[in-house]
């Protein structure tokens, strides 16, 4: 079974590691997958975010994960790539009511794929990328929050 691992990732956190090593744990193959949220305005290009996410999981030896830039409607994309689930976390009850419409909408545009929820652990459920941009931006710590690749290159980018 592939599953495929869609968000914005601007940038990875801790807690989206952690989504990530347990989905390869039960899955055969798992694509994280780097797309657009139109209402987002993103610090790092595609092509960065993927060379983040790349450093920030290459210590765990994941073989069967593998990051990829997609376009246009994510389930479409998903089953282009000949994925059988799309994955997300779950935070909080707050994160739900959203899921559930991005799932129901892409239950309707692709009946074949299933969106599958992984729960965060609660040390990572109010984690989030703009909370860490926002720590970073006013010189607050973020390690602990991101490897420590994605600090270095948060603590540059503020810095510009
Ligand atoms: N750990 C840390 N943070 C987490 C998390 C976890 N386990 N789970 C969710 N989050 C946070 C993210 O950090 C992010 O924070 P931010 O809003 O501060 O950036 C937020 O929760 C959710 O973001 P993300 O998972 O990146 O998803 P998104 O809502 O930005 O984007 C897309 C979702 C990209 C998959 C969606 O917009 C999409 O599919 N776009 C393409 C067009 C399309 O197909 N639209 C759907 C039509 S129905």
């Amino acid at each position: 079974m592939i599953a495929c691992y869609p968000g914005t990732f601007d940038p990875i956190t801790i807690g989206h590691c952690d989504i990530i090593i347990r989905a390869a744990k039960k899955f055969d193959k798992v694509v994280v997958l780097i797309m657009q949220n139109p209402k987002k305005h993103c610090m790092f290009t595609p092509e960065e975010r993927k060379q983040m996410i790349e450093e920030s999981i290459s210590g765990y030896h994941l073989d069967n994960v593998e990051v990829m830039i997609g376009s246009g409607l994510t389930v479409k994309y998903a089953k282009k790539i000949g994925a059988d689930a799309l994955i997300r976390g779950i935070r909080a009850v707050s994160d739900y009511e959203y899921e559930l419409q991005q799932a129901t909408a892409n239950l309707h545009l692709e009946e074949d794929i299933e969106t599958l929820f992984f729960i965060a652990k609660p040390e990572y459920s109010f984690i989030s990328s703009s909370t860490i941009k926002e720590i970073a931006a006013n010189d607050g710590d973020v390690s602990g929050y991101v490897p420590e690749v994605i600090r270095k290159r948060l603590m540059e980018a503020v810095k510009k």
